[in-house]
């Protein structure tokens, strides 16, 4: 359901979705909003109700694509504190996409205050259990009127917020469709953006996936379409088994995916728990063979709406075979509870990606 309408949520209403949140269908109280034009640089900052918003039918980002967005966690921890993780990372792939599109940087401080401005109010809204968190998308658009093919030189940021809960406690194998027909970047592209485009055009690919009983893609690189570049939505770790144990191995970021945060922490957190890791180029066929013979002992994907998820089976358009046992295997379990333990403040934050945020609520 979508409570838009009568926002504010009454306590007893917040209280009974976030104890069976989805994603992204409720949202909380407030938005943090900020406009940027050529003449003012980034101006009018402001947390306010979450309202529609009113646009031209000619405001340039419904027509020519200029959208980019983030996609971040804030976690209730067991003192009562709530903590955004890696802020200031999202802050810079944003700009980074910003860049990509022709759009305007918006200082990393300003990115993370308005987070902080949005959980301070909305602090409530950060679901407890283990898993569950406050998904924070910030956003921006071309915000000017016109249909002039050029960039546009007035933007409007904003950030939201909506109550997530994992897959599940202990996540249901997913299912990946890996067939040649669709790509979703080439060189040169927009792959490594986090821009709107990027979704729209995988959405037919999806379609695909789930006709064939299917959760998600596995796109492949776009000249030989033999190379496994990410899955829809997340990136894709292997397990290979070597002579001297478990190996970590993930496409090396080729300029046409997305440089996961959760990548990065698992190649992070997998070097500190001592698990190797290495970033080598992988074939759908090569997949294939190493999970027949049990070199890739097991395969999972990671992002941060779906966290970690181990893949249990892959199908494609003349072929299919299982990976592992088609259950989570140890090491995605490991790294799983290791990245939970950090985001719920129940292992030491080593790495320093939790930001504590004072916030209003109780
Ligand atoms: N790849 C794509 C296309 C994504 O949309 C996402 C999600 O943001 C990821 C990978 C994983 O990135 P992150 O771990 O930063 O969420
Ligand atoms: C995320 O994991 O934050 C994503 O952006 C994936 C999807 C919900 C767009």
């Amino acid at each position: 359901m979508n409570d838009a309408a009568v926002q504010p949520l009454s306590a007893r209403r917040r209280e009974e979705v976030l104890a069976t949140p989805g994603f992204g269908d409720v949202f909380s109280d407030h938005m943090v909003t900020m406009r940027w034009s050529a003449e003012m640089g980034w101006h009018d900052a402001k947390v306010g109700p979450l309202d529609a918003m009113s646009l031209h039918p000619a405001t340039m980002a419904l027509h020519y694509g200029q959208t980019i967005f983030e996609g971040m966690k804030a976690f209730w921890r067991a003192n009562g504190q709530r903590a955004l993780f890696r802020p200031t990372d999202h802050a810079r792939r944003f700009n980074r996409s910003a860049r990509r599109l022709t759009m305007p940087t918006l200082p990393e401080q300003h990115f993370v205050a308005a987070l902080e401005a949005l959980l301070r109010v909305d602090g409530d809204w950060v679901p407890r259990p283990r898993g569950h968190s406050l998904y924070l998308r910030p956003f921006m658009i071309a915000a000017e009127t016109g249909l002039g093919l050029r960039p546009a030189e007035e933007y409007l940021f904003a950030v939201i917020g909506t109550p997530a809960r994992p897959a599940s406690v202990e996540p249901n194998p997913m299912r990946l469709w890996a067939a040649p027909e669709y790509i979703r970047a080439a060189p040169g592209g927009t792959g490594a953006a986090k821009c709107g485009g990027n979704y729209g055009g995988a959405f037919v690919a999806q379609r695909q996936a789930a006709a064939n009983d299917c959760d998600e893609v596995v796109w492949l690189d776009a000249r030989e379409r033999r190379f496994i570049e990410e899955a829809g939505g997340c990136n894709l770790f292997f397990v290979e088994s070597t002579a001297d144990g478990p190996r970590l191995n993930t496409p090396p970021l080729s300029g046409t995916l997305l440089a996961g945060i959760t990548r990065d922490s698992i190649l992070r957190l997998a070097r500190s728990l001592g698990l190797p890791v290495v970033q080598q180029p992988v074939t759908l066929d090569e997949w294939e063979q190493g999970c027949r013979d049990g070199r890739i002992a097991e395969t999972f994907a990671c992002g941060t709406a779906r966290s970690i998820v181990p893949v249990g089976h892959v199908v494609g358009a003349h072929r299919d075979w299982p990976v592992g046992d088609g259950v989570a295997g140890p090491v995605t379990s490991r790294l799983r509870a290791a990245m939970l333990d950090i985001h719920h403040g129940r292992a030491s934050d080593e790495f320093g990606w939790m930001r504590l945020v004072e916030t209003d609520g109780q």
